[in-house]
């Protein structure tokens, strides 16, 4: 696995940290990231895509748990925060893919939804919350492993693992 400066675990004190983390890992993507968000209901798996939105530059008042729909395509305009250096660069990511898996009941919905094309795919990052329910599906490529736990009232330790297929 590639060294990652950025460290693995970290605790969070309410949704503005969790989403600030968030766009800290955002500015760091570079295209083809699946990110599978794991975490008890209300962990914050919505509050971190929020923060990778912002990161990103995709709007994030967009970002909602998808009530009828399972999965969001947004479209990245410019890299809106992370390192000044950053900021000023284009970014490579075009589109956030939000998926929601937690009222699926067959696998086989993600793929009439279309979500085989958008993973992996260039300059997409696809952000799942409930991946399990995916199945087999997104163990291949470059995943992002996010781990989301409740310590008491706004307390969240938050795990990020990084996988990739040369490591
Ligand atoms: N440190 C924190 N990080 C994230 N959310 C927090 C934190 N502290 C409190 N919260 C609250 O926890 C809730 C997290 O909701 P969110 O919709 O992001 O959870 P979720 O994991 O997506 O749940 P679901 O499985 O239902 O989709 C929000 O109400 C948020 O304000
Ligand atoms: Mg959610």
């Amino acid at each position: 696995m590639t060294a990652d400066p950025m460290p693995s675990e970290y605790v969070t004190h309410g949704p503005e940290e969790t989403e600030a983390l968030a766009a800290r890992l955002a500015a760091r993507l570079c295209g083809g990231e699946v990110i599978r968000l794991h975490g008890a209901l209300g962990a914050g798996k919505t509050a971190f895509v929020r923060g990778l939105a912002r990161g990103l530059g995709a709007d994030p008042h967009e970002i909602s748990s998808p009530s009828f729909a399972l999965m969001h395509v947004h479209a990245v305009t410019t890299r809106a925060s992370g390192p000044p250096a950053a900021a000023r660069m284009p970014s490579p990511v075009r589109t956030l893919v939000h998926v929601d898996a937690w009222r699926m009941v067959h696998p086989d919905e993600f793929i009439e939804l279309g979500l085989d094309a958008w993973l992996h795919a260039p300059g997409t990052v696809v952000a799942i919350e409930w991946p399990e329910r995916l199945g087999d599906a997104l163990a291949a490529g470059r995943i992002i492993d996010v781990t989301i736990s409740s310590e008491g009232g706004d307390r969240r330790r938050i795990r990020i693992a990084r996988s990739s297929p040369d490591s």
